[in-house]
């Protein structure tokens, strides 16, 4: 059973406009499947080297998203633009064991498409999986400095659960704190019945 929607999401909600989603207007977002391989795997050749860390794996290693495609426990979307390339993916990785019930957020969207919406159509998304998925919590990991990133999601009825300091190590050394936030009860629908 999901838990109900919160409030403070609601009031959250209220900033987010019609205008979002009207800039991704021309994408079409839906699954991941067989066939999809060779323009997602162009699309992470597209994203810079500072943001492929955001990945738990090697995206670009050979067979990554030939795996991806078989397995069904993952849900995994991809937006796709006219002329037929990826332009933003999304992940929602559910947990296991006293976890299953909590799954991880993966967001990414073409460094030539952000601004525009798209972030927010794949995260309005993933939070729809969590209902076919019967989740009860939605949980995502951003980079405290990224703070535009860290408001898209407060926006969305994320709420901070935690900092984790020095959590993160980038390619000089150099230490970053780590934003866990969740989504604990928002579903997609609703959201969308507040922004309109
Ligand atoms: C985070 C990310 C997915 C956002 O995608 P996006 O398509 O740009 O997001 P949206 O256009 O829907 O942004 C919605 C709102 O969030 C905020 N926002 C998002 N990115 C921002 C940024 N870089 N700076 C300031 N505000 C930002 C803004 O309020 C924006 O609304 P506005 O453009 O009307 O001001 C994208 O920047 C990205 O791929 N980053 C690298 C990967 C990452 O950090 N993923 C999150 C953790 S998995």
């Amino acid at each position: 059973m999901l838990p109900e929607l919160l409030d403070t999401a609601r009031r959250r909600l209220e900033g987010a406009t019609a205008g979002d989603e009207q800039g991704a207007a021309d994408m079409v977002i839906r699954k991941l499947e067989q066939g999809d391989e060779n323009a997602t795997r162009g699309f992470f050749e597209r994203i810079p080297e500072a943001d492929q860390r955001f990945f738990k794996e090697d995206v670009l290693e050979p067979g990554t998203v030939e795996r991806w495609t078989a397995d069904a426990r993952v849900r995994r979307l991809i937006a796709i633009a006219d002329d037929g390339t990826v332009r933003g993916y999304a992940a929602v990785v559910p947990g296991v064991g006293w976890s299953k019930h909590v799954a991880e957020l993966h967001v990414i969207v073409d460094p030539d498409e952000r601004r525009d919406g798209l972030g927010t159509q794949l995260v309005w998304k993933a939070l729809e999986l969590t209902r076919e998925l019967d989740l009860g919590k939605l949980v995502v990991e951003v980079v405290a400095e990224q703070e535009g990133a860290v408001e898209m999601f407060e926006r969305l009825g994320f709420c901070r659960e935690a900092v984790l300091p020095g959590h993160v190590r980038d390619r000089d050394g150099k230490e970053h704190d780590l934003v866990l936030l969740a989504n604990t009860g928002l579903l997609a629908a609703e959201f969308q019945g507040a922004a309109s």
